[in-house]
């Protein structure tokens, strides 16, 4: 099915992360998806039923009084594809733990035979109470996929297990559910994302502007189709996705120390990163000073190594390895051309290649790209939320495998 047919049911729990909801419905709108807000009444409390309507671009109702001639507590679980409830408080797991009907997501709950995802959200103490951790045990004994909350900030000083996890982690995991493919099963992939700084003294760098969120959808799409995960993260300002071992790095050369020491390990290496081209040729250890006599005249630089190239000439038998190139046309070449010719230099298996003459991929939550292999038509993947070609890459991926 795809996202443009899906039909889903968000449901919103009572508590204070509601607002952050309001970014997971756009992503699922966004993918075309037809999304339908159902807040407990005390959800309302947090975020109000305009915000919902506005952005789901449907009405909002919350008790079984609402639109009755509809049938209404029925009729949204029937029609639904996916349920995805968040954030799910202590009360509201509760409440469908033991089949309760008490309001228009409850009865939703009953009604639908979807697949139903919960991103719970709570203070720690709540979440690890012991009538939780049975309500949670039931649900999943039920086959509801009860996520497990983020740890770190709550709501007022304290901090610990119960933060309600990343909105795209959600969605990736709701995509995820709805596919009930695990076909990454087994394979370890290694990924790296984010921009490298190349040092010019201790307080200014030479860097670039990618934000890691391609590098990083790439990587909770393979963790939830069940991959094994290190992602080289390179100065990425995200949260670590869920299951996924982030290796934090801010240079080409640390980069390259972690990408060519974990190769041996993987069976698909994607290098999404930004990797600097060109890095000063030496970092001076004090601040460069205006009109004193460290004040520089000009930054000589020098080439880093190719990395991609480096993976390619030391690529254990079987594995794929996945290049990323940010291409523009001119008087030599369209973009596909310029791409052929990258792919065959850095010899990989896949290059995964964006189109930047009409303007900035980067920091974006969506992207466009083609896929080529070598003596294989392109696949093109139309715009779509940077998840969605995440998951484009791994089918190329496994295709070469
Ligand atoms: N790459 C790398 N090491 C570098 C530069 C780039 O591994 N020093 C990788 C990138 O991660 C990406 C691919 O090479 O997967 C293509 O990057 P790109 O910058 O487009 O390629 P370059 O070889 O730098 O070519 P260009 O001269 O077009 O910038």
């Amino acid at each position: 099915m795809s996202a443009a047919e899906l039909r889903v049911i968000v449901g919103v729990g009572g508590g204070i992360a509601a607002y952050k909801v309001a970014g997971l419905v756009r992503l699922f709108t966004e993918s075309g998806a037809d999304v339908t807000v159902v807040p407990t009444p005390a959800a309302l409390r947090f975020v109000g039923a305009a915000t919902w309507e506005a952005l789901s671009g449907h009405p909002v109702a919350t008790e079984v009084w609402d639109q009755v001639p509809s049938v209404q507590h029925v009729r949204l679980g029937q029609t639904a594809d996916l349920v995805v409830v968040a954030p799910a408080t202590a009360d509201l797991l509760a409440r469908a733990a033991t089949g309760q009907a008490d309001d228009l997501l409850t009865t939703t709950l009953l009604a639908t035979r979807a697949p139903v995802v919960m991103a719970p959200a709570m203070h720690t103490e709540m979440w690890q109470h012991p009538a939780t951790v049975a309500n949670v045990a039931t649900l999943r004994d039920r086959g509801v996929v009860v996520l497990d909350p983020a740890d770190g900030r709550l709501t007022g000083a304290d901090s610990g297990p119960g933060r309600l996890p990343d909105v795209a982690d959600i969605h990736a995991a709701a995509l995820s559910v709805l596919r009930q493919v695990h076909d990454l099963t087994g394979h370890r992939v290694l990924i790296s994302a984010g921009g490298t700084r190349e040092a010019i003294d201790p307080v200014r760098f030479l860097g670039n502007r990618s934000s890691g969120r391609q590098g990083y959808a790439l990587a909770r799409a393979a963790a939830a189709r069940g991959a094994s995960v290190v992602l080289v993260a390179a100065n990425v300002d995200q949260p670590d996705p869920p299951g996924v071992e982030v290796v934090p790095v801010e240079s080409a050369a640390e980069l390259r120390r972690q990408m060519l020491t974990r190769q041996p390990q993987a069976d698909a290496v994607v290098m999404c990163a930004a990797v600097a081209d060109f890095r000063p040729t030496a970092v001076s250890d004090v601040k460069l000073k205006k009109g004193g006599a460290s004040e520089p005249e000009t930054i000589q630089l020098e080439r880093t190594p190719d990395i991609l190239a480096e993976l390619v000439a030391r690529r254990p038998d079987g594995q794929v390895i996945v290049g990323f190139a940010a291409e523009t046309g001119d008087a030599a070449g369209g973009v596909l051309d310029h791409a052929r010719a990258k792919l065959a230099a850095k010899g990989c298996d896949l290059l995964v290649v964006n189109d930047v003459s009409g303007g900035g991929v980067f920091g974006r939550p969506d992207n466009e790209v083609v896929i080529l292999a070598p003596a294989t038509d392109p696949i093109p993947v139309p715009r779509a939320d940077k998840a969605v070609v995440a998951d484009a890459v791994w089918d190329a991926v496994l295709g070469r495998r």
